[in-house]
């Protein structure tokens, strides 16, 4: 053999080596299945349980009950359940809303710097989703007690897995900062009715650049200015983008009340006609039998510089 035809055949060779690897890294969905993993928190918190097949048993496995409430939280790029604003998500649901806390553990590839590769598998990571949503049906969990937050990448990941689950199957989804960039270019995707995702969607938006520019939920809120940036942002993660499920979890114990459309900020047609009594931005102030007179439209917050990031404007006006 010469020396060129050997290189031919190594090349040959690396070269069915790395696209076979392509084909098991990147398209076949069982690897994801069993890299993705679903940590179940009990009512103090702890990790108890974790399910990442769909052979598990979900029910005595996990210690939830299925006549309960079900919360799923999704974390971002580059995030996992370890986050910060995750863990003190676990605790505040658990005081406000109880039941079974699940988080979607997809740090195995969120943990790239490669965003548009994070991209690239979306559907084949939202599949995983998906999945677990019809077990948890099939052991007789009910979809209309589901709730799912998700956060940038996971905001699309909740909100793509409650359409594929079933329109508008599931009670609700909390969409931080959907993110933007890879879904609001691709036309496909972007025709999508985010209200066909669960009986209640409410989108929260506090940046221009990394979130989604749609304004098509159930309720559209715009943080801070405008919901374009945030007089608290710093540097990464705490960004105005980052800053989102911060204010959210804020919004558990510190309301943050609607306002009127701040004057500096863009002419909308999805004005309320009225804001009503209270109504608030975040998980507990959303009583859902006010739900239908709120559909649709724009609503505004102020953010603050520092924790708990909101003062209550009453509190401006006394000073
Ligand atoms: C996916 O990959 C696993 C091993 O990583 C393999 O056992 C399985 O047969 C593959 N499935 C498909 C459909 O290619
Ligand atoms: C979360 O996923 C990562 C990456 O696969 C894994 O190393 C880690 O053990 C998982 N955490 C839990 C609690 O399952
Ligand atoms: C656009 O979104 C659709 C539906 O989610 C997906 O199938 C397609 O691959 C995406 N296209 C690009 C260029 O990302
Ligand atoms: C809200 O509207 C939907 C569809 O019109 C209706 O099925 C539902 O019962 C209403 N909910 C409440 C609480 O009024």
């Amino acid at each position: 053999m010469t020396e060129s035809e050997m290189l031919k055949k190594v090349f040959t060779f690396g070269l069915i080596i790395l696209l076979s690897f392509e084909l098991v890294v990147a398209k076949n969905s069982s690897e994801f299945e069993s890299n993705i993993f679903f940590e179940f928190y009990n009512e103090r918190s702890e990790l108890t349980y974790t399910s990442n097949s769909l052979g598990d048993d979900l029910v005595s496995g996990s210690g939830c009950n299925p006549s309960e409430n079900v919360a799923i939280i999704v974390h971002g790029w580059l995030e996992s359940c370890k986050t910060t604003w995750i863990q003190e998500m676990i605790p505040n649901l658990n005081d406000h809303r109880g039941g079974c806390i699940i988080c979607m553990n997809y740090s195995a590839y969120s943990k790239t710097f490669d965003y548009f590769g994070l991209v690239s598998e979306f559907s084949f990571i939202d599949d995983v989703l998906v999945n677990k949503l019809h077990q948890l049906v099939q052991e007789e969990f009910i979809p209309e007690k589901i709730f799912i937050f998700g956060f940038s990448f996971g905001g699309q990941l909740a909100l793509e897995a409650g359409r594929r689950f079933g329109k508008k199957l599931i009670g609700r989804i909390d969409a931080c900062e959907a993110a933007g960039p890879g879904f609001d270019s691709n036309r496909t995707y972007s025709m999508e009715n985010p209200m066909e995702s669960a009986k209640f969607v409410q989108c929260i938006h506090s940046s221009y650049d990394k979130g989604t520019t749609k304004r098509n939920c159930h309720q559209n809120w715009h943080l801070g200015n405008c919901g374009l940036t945030q007089i608290a942002a710093g540097p990464y993660p705490l960004g105005s983008h980052g800053l989102c499920p911060y204010f959210y979890n804020s919004a558990f114990t510190n309301p943050f009340h609607a306002i009127p459309k701040p004057e500096n900020c863009p002419t909308s047609d999805r004005l309320p006609p009225i804001i009503p009594d209270g109504m608030a931005m975040g998980y507990v102030f959303n009583d859902l039998s006010l739900v239908n007179e709120t559909v649709g439209y724009d609503y505004y917050a102020h953010t603050f510089k520092r924790k708990p990031y909101h003062l209550d404007i009453d509190l401006f006006n006394k000073n």
